[in-house]
Formats: structure tokens, sequence, C-alpha cells
């Protein structure tokens, strides 16, 4: 599996680590226009100052440069730098540069290693560990990518004192996942210091992002390929995201808004089907309660949208409505399993009615 390091400033061993880990001091580094802006300068003044060679490529910060062209371009401008097998690949930036740098890592010169530093909450607590990397087709999100576990993650918090307040929120879903996934103590702790960590506050940030990072990193080690089920349980509240985020163009909701409502609609869903104890729901609801939405937002991207059209969007190809979705479910706070039986349409309904109801603290009809 990958190394993962946490620090502040974690750049500033980066030679040793490198020299440690068998790796070569040339870096074709990824940025995106923010984080070559906000971080760029600083960064390759000190990797200079360590004596690496290297070549600097910067993406449009936004989704669609997870793109076959954006491909394209970057590996004309290492081909044209001499880029070779002997050379790594370092991503800084959220999810999509994370993404971006680790599909043409996977795929140039049939594939060289990426380092990961992750910048966004998100990408810290999630998209940088485990290996999955991807560009979009037309037709659909993250379809074309490969397995390419990163050699390196480097983890600093202090990278996110820039980061906007709903980029925040987004990423701290997926922290949240985790809890309710995989650790009930964990849970407990962050629905205590929420605030806390929201606000960037030490040492409960770090507290929240290292624990993140090892819960993902050990889920992904026990089913790397995700064949057995363990590692779709890190899925929960997703199949329900997917959706909404279809629904909003994966434009207009952060992927994390998505996953905090998927997991209300997933938390009720478990309850209704007998899993999740009423106190364990109340419990679960509490905690997201917190979580913030734009205005308007939750209204435009959930509450004013039908069950019905959520549901049929959560298929990822419309001609399959006939097959059965899947679906992460908790027994228990702190513990989740992939459903293996197919779940009435009406019970999926009534979960996002409830959440619906959650979200508005209006009542609606029920089922
Ligand atoms: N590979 C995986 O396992 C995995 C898991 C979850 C999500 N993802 C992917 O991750 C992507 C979303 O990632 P994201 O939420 O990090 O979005 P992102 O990469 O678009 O970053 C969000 C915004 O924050 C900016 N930013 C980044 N770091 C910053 C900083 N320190 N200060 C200020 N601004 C900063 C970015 O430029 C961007 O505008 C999606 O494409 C999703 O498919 C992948
Ligand atoms: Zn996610």
């Amino acid at each position: 599996m990958s190394t993962i390091i946490v620090g502040t400033p974690v750049v500033a061993g980066l030679g040793e680590l490198f020299i440690t880990h068998g790796l070569s001091k040339k870096v074709v580094v990824l940025f995106d226009e923010h984080t070559r802006k906000l971080y760029g300068d600083e960064l390759l003044k000190t990797l200079a100052h360590q004596g690496f060679q290297l070549k600097e490529l910067v993406v449009p910060a936004r989704e669609a440069s997870k793109s076959f062209s954006a491909a394209y371009r970057l590996y004309g401008s290492m081909i044209e730098a001499d880029v070779d097998r002997s050379w790594n690949l370092l991503a800084v930036g959220g999810g999509v540069v994370g993404d971006l740098g680790g599909f043409i890592a996977a795929s140039y010169y049939r594939g060289i290693p990426v380092i990961q530093l992750p910048t966004t909450l998100l990408a810290m607590s999630d998209s940088s560990i485990g290996g999955k990397v991807a560009i979009n087709h037309p037709l659909g999100k993250n379809l074309i990518g490969f397995f390419h576990l990163p050699e390196l993650v480097l983890i600093d918090p202090s990278y996110l004192k820039t980061l906007p307040q709903r980029e925040i929120y987004s990423g701290m879903s997926e922290v949240v996942k985790y809890g309710f996934i995989a650790d009930e103590t964990f849970l407990s702790f962050l629905d205590l210091h929420f605030k806390e960590i929201t606000e960037l506050q030490e040492p409960w940030l770090t507290e929240a992002v290292t624990k993140s990072a090892f819960i993902k990193e050990d889920v992904v080690e026990k089913d790397f390929r995700e064949t057995s089920g363990v590692r779709a349980t890190l899925n929960f509240g997703h199949t329900f995201a997917h959706g909404l985020e279809k629904l909003a163009e994966y434009r207009h909701l952060r992927h994390g808004e998505a996953v905090t409502i998927g997991m209300v609609c997933a938390l009720f869903l478990s309850h209704n089907l007998g899993y999740l104890e009423r106190i364990s729901l109340e419990r679960g609801l509490s905690l997201l309660k917190k979580f913030r939405f734009p205005r308007g937002v939750l209204k435009r991207r959930f509450l004013d949208i039908e069950s019905e059209v959520l549901l049929e969007n959560m298929f990822s190809d419309k001609k399959k409505l006939d097959k059965k979705l899947r679906f992460v479910l908790l027994k228990t706070l702190g513990e989740a399993f992939l459903l293996d039986e197919n779940v009435e349409n009406n019970a999926v309904l009534s979960a996002i009615d409830e959440a619906r109801t959650f979200f508005s603290g209006k009542s609606v009809h029920s089922r």
C-alpha cells in the first residue's frame, strides 16, 4: 500500500523521503490554477533547493480538467520536456488534480510513480488515498481509469487555511462517513468537535484527517479491486448522492454536499429495512444536521426534486431501470455492509421523502 505522511510542512523532508523510497528526484509537478497561484512558487522553490529537477504543469481548476483532451495535452508537454520512465508525478491539489495526475502517471510510459499532495479536505481524507484514478467521459463520470496506488501521500492540513468554507463542509462529509461505516468512537469525536474541525482548529483537525486517511487505507487494503464488497462500503450514501450530482450536472452541488444528503437517505433506509435501531438513526441524523449548505442550494438541488425523479437518476443508465441498485447500509453506527438483495423502489422513495422532511422541517405525506 502507500506510505502516508502527515505533517507541517510536509514537503520539508521530501528529498530524503524520495531517497528512502527509491524515487528519483525528477518530478513533474501538476497543479490546478488555484493551487499553482496559492502554493506553486513556494513549493517549487523548496523542491529546487532540495535538488529536485522539475517540470511544471497547470490545468484549469474545474471538473472538466479530468478529461481525455486535458490528459492528451499534458502527455505532449511531458514528451516535449523529455520526461521518461525515470520521472515521477506529484499532484498538488484537490480530487480533480489527484485523479487526473494519477491517470496520467498510470498511463505515461506504461506507468510512472505518482505522489499525492492533497490540498482539499476531501482529497486529504479520501480521493488521494486508495489508488483509484480516473478521467470522465461525456457519457459518465470516472469511467476511464486505473488502479494506480500512490507511492506517497503527503498530508499537510495547513494547506486547508485557504480553502473556502463550502469545500470544508464538502470534505467533512466524507470524514463523517468514515465514522459511520467503520468507527463509532471516531463518530462521537466528530460529533463532539464538529465546530473545531470545520473551523480548522488543532489538534482536532489533524486528528480527523489522519484518522480518515488511515480508515480509508485500511478498507482499501482489505479489498483493493473492490471485489469482496468491503471497499464498496466507502460508498455509504453515494447511491443517492450520484443521482443528485447527475441532476445537478456535476456543477451545482459539491460531491460532499450530495453525500451528506445521501447519508441521511441511507440512514433512513437502514432503519426502515430493519437494520439500524431508531436511537442510532437519531444520533446519526443529529450529527448530519450540523452541515450547512449555501443559500438556495439545498432547496433547488434536493428539496424541489421529486423523489421519483431522483430515483430514476440514481440508475447509472436510464435503459437499465430494471437493474438493481446497490445500497450500503448500516447495521449499527460504525458498521456498514453492502446489501446483497434488491430493495423495493417504494422503500427507496420513502427514505428520500423522509430525508426531505428532515432537511425542510415540513412534513410530507407518507407512502
Ligand atoms: N479517486 C477517488 O477515490 C476519489 C474519491 C472521491 C472523489 N474523487 C474525485 O475528486 C474530485 C473532487 O475533489 P475536490 O472536492 O477536492 O475538488 P477540486 O479538486 O475541484 O477542488 C475544489 C476547489 O478547491 C480549490 N482548491 C484546492 N486546494 C485549495 C486550497 N488549499 N485552498 C484554496 N482552494 C483550493 C480547487 O482549485 C478547486 O477550485 C471529483 O472529481 C471526484 O470524482 C475521487
Ligand atoms: Zn465520495
